[in-house]
């Protein structure tokens, strides 16, 4: 078919619904999921840009993280969802092609956001003294316009390598348009595609994780040589959350992406990329914040003066009853 008028047909999402029965089970989980997803990360967002006890580098990373995640969840879940709810299983090409583009971008920036948290916790944990100079506003904003700048690259020529294929199969067996199940449907030799996911795919991804691995291998080595087991399990509390998400992060997107096709198993990919699409996202602020003293005496804040407010409120109430 020649590519103009392919751009006029739809592709099917099969992956939402290959079981019938499962379709209840899966639009509860997805429904959940996004609920919690968005409320968790929404509360961290508000928490984050009114407390000012907030106001520090890590916790504006950490509000630039929420802000991704409520992205990457509404770039798959809500279509996944209408999806299920109306039967109506097409998407269109050029629907399906910005999901992909938005997905990799957001998905990449995600990586590059956790590249920038481990630099704030290498300055935090061995260069206490230079933190304020090392984690400067100006040099946070350039390091996350650049990072943007290169996942929207790196999107669009992944956009671009799987849109121009000729696709012969429209039965996407995934949840949401991806570049592996994409390439799965063409009916041209896509080995050459192939070859530039996997090389371009492991610079965008492994670069960020080397420099992640780099920082720890520094932080790890600060934090055994403090005296106290004490001193040691504060300094590494900071870290442990950041280094929880990476490990969650890291292990599905390559299972995801870096294996050979001959591995390839839709069924399974299904699983693994509800990990990182949707459960990550969700977990995010909770791995993140829940545990951290200074999120929870700001939501201690916030209730109590939500109490005050209420009491005040009752106040006048009775007043204007006598
Ligand atoms: C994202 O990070 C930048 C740089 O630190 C900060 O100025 C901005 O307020 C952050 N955004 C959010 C939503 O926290």
């Amino acid at each position: 078919m020649d590519l103009k008028n392919q751009t006029f047909i739809s592709f099917t999402l099969l992956g939402l619904s290959e079981k019938p029965s499962l379709r209840l089970p899966l639009f509860s989980f997805y429904v959940g999921a996004y609920i919690i997803c968005i409320l968790g990360n929404v509360l961290i967002l508000t928490l984050i840009t009114t407390q000012s006890p907030l106001h520090t580098p890590m916790y504006f990373l950490l509000g630039n993280l929420s802000f991704v995640d409520i992205c990457l969840t509404s770039i798959t879940v809500p279509r996944a969802l209408s999806s299920l709810l109306t039967k109506d299983l097409s998407i269109s090409f050029l629907s399906c092609f910005t999901q992909l583009f938005l997905f990799h971008m957001v998905g990449n920036m995600d990586s590059f956001l956790l590249a920038v948290m481990a630099l704030d916790r290498y300055a935090a944990v061995c260069q206490p003294l230079r933190y304020t100079t090392i984690m400067r506003r100006r040099t946070c904003i350039t390091l996350l316009a650049s990072s943007w700048l290169i996942v929207s690259l790196h999107s669009t020529l992944f956009t671009t390598m799987t849109s121009s294929l000729s696709y012969c199969d429209w039965s996407i067996h995934h949840y949401f348009c991806d570049v592996p199940a994409m390439l799965q449907l063409s009916c041209t030799d896509t080995s050459a595609q192939q070859m530039v996911v996997f090389i371009e795919g492991s610079l965008i991804v492994m670069g960020p994780m080397m420099f992640i691995l780099g920082s720890y291998v520094l932080i790890i080595r600060a934090v055994l040589k403090l005296r106290t087991s004490k001193g040691r399990r504060r300094t590494f509390s900071t870290c442990s959350s950041h280094l929880t998400v990476v490990i969650l992060f890291y292990s599905s997107i390559i299972f995801m992406y870096f294996r050979p096709s001959s591995l390839y198993s839709a069924a399974y990919d299904r699983v693994i990329s509800v990990v990182y699409s949707i459960i990550t996202p969700m977990l995010n602020p909770f791995i993140y914040s829940l545990r951290n003293k200074e999120v929870k005496s700001a939501v201690k804040k916030v209730i109590k003066r939500g109490q005050k407010h209420q009491k005040w409120m009752e106040e006048i109430k009775e007043e204007k009853e006598y």
